[in-house]
């Protein structure tokens, strides 16, 4: 059969994303909007964006960075801390604009200082979820110091995630950006109110890309790259359809100074590629046919939402990828900077 050339699908939703705040959100929030229609706002600001007062002023500050030609729906979460309370979920449920709580563990990945150590004592708080369906995105590695880097999301599954699922079986849980065979056979023997998003960075490289030749900060990101049958076993999940799986870039912006240096900072910026991205992992199993639920569909059935009316079209046609953007004072190098992906995106 002949490759596709072109691709109509949806208006497709990043339901994973960071948009950071003040100058740096000016500069990232077109890199989404000019593709994706609606974008999961992660809330790891400093200080986090635990109330949903907070989430309304920050969805505020995201719509007024946005250039007025770009029609852009940014859906808020709130950051669970040891401070969130049953009313605060119930005033979240409510709310048009606020659609999910977030859990880090403390200390987990970049700010995730304010999050939780674990959750116990928090049952009121997942009881409410659970009562208003309003969904829980887990950021599932172990903070346990003994646990190998490498081990931390297999291990949360284990330990965490299987007991939760379990005590409260009608919580809806997104496990967000999987990167291990463990997560992804969870997920997918779940019942339908279990979900994860998997990330084009963890579909396309594996652990060997972190030390190609010399060590790679831009590839530095968290959960960190597993081994080659991890991406192996992503890539068989989506393959199949299967439509608890569905897109989230987890583009996550740093200044380029703050990933080259002795303490780099956890995060990969795709959101100007990742589209394209992401097409090129499913072409690359023959899964094409796949990427419309993937990227368009699957998502806004978890979350209730309408699917897009308007489209857009992927075409075969090659894309050089520069080599950084402008970041507030600075700049951000994108994955695959300087080089070239097989796919663009016609809006
Ligand atoms: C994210 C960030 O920079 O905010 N970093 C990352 O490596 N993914 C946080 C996160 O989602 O873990
Ligand atoms: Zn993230």
């Amino acid at each position: 059969m002949a490759a596709m050339q072109s691709l109509t699908i949806p208006r497709p939703d990043d339901w994973h994303l960071h948009l950071r705040d003040g100058e740096a959100l000016r500069c990232v929030v077109r890199h989404t909007a000019e593709t994706f229609g609606r974008a999961i706002v992660m809330p790891n600001l400093r200080p986090p964006v635990e109330t949903v007062a907070q989430a309304e002023h920050y969805r505020a500050r995201i719509l007024e960075a946005l250039d007025p030609g770009l029609r852009f729906d940014p859906l808020m979460t709130l950051y669970l801390t040891p401070r969130t309370t049953p009313q605060e979920v119930a005033r979240a449920a409510a709310h048009p604009h606020v659609v999910a709580i977030k859990m880090y563990p403390a200390g987990a990945t970049t700010n995730a200082e304010a999050g939780v150590s674990s959750l116990d004592g928090l049952e009121p708080v997942l009881e409410a979820m659970q009562e208003h369906q309003l969904p829980l995105l887990i950021h599932g590695e172990s903070i346990d110091p003994g646990v190998d880097v490498f081990d931390r999301e297999a291990v949360f599954v284990e330990r965490q995630l299987g007991p939760l699922v379990q005590r409260f079986s009608n919580l809806r849980v997104v496990l967000e950006h999987i990167t291990t065979a463990e997560a992804a056979a969870f997920v997918a023997s779940a019942p339908a109110n279990v979900a994860a998003t998997i990330t084009p960075q963890h579909l396309l490289l594996d652990r060997n890309a972190l030390f190609a030749g010399g060590i790679r900060p831009h590839h530095w990101c968290l959960p960190v790259l597993k081994r080659e049958r991890h991406r192996q076993a992503l890539l068989a999940a989506v393959g199949t359809g299967d439509t608890s799986f569905f897109l989230g870039t987890d583009s996550a912006p740093h200044e380029e100074a703050t990933k080259l240096s002795a303490c780099g900072c956890a995060g990969i910026f795709s959101a100007p590629i990742a589209l394209a991205l992401y097409a090129e992992a499913f072409e690359s199993i023959d899964a094409l046919h796949r990427f419309e639920g993937f990227a368009s569909r699957n998502g806004p059935a978890f979350y209730g939402l309408p699917v897009s009316k308007e489209t857009v079209t992927l075409v075969r046609n090659p894309q050089q990828v520069p080599p950084s953007y402008p970041f507030g004072d600075g700049v951000v190098v994108p994955l695959r900077a300087g080089g070239v992906v097989r796919w663009s995106v016609r809006t």
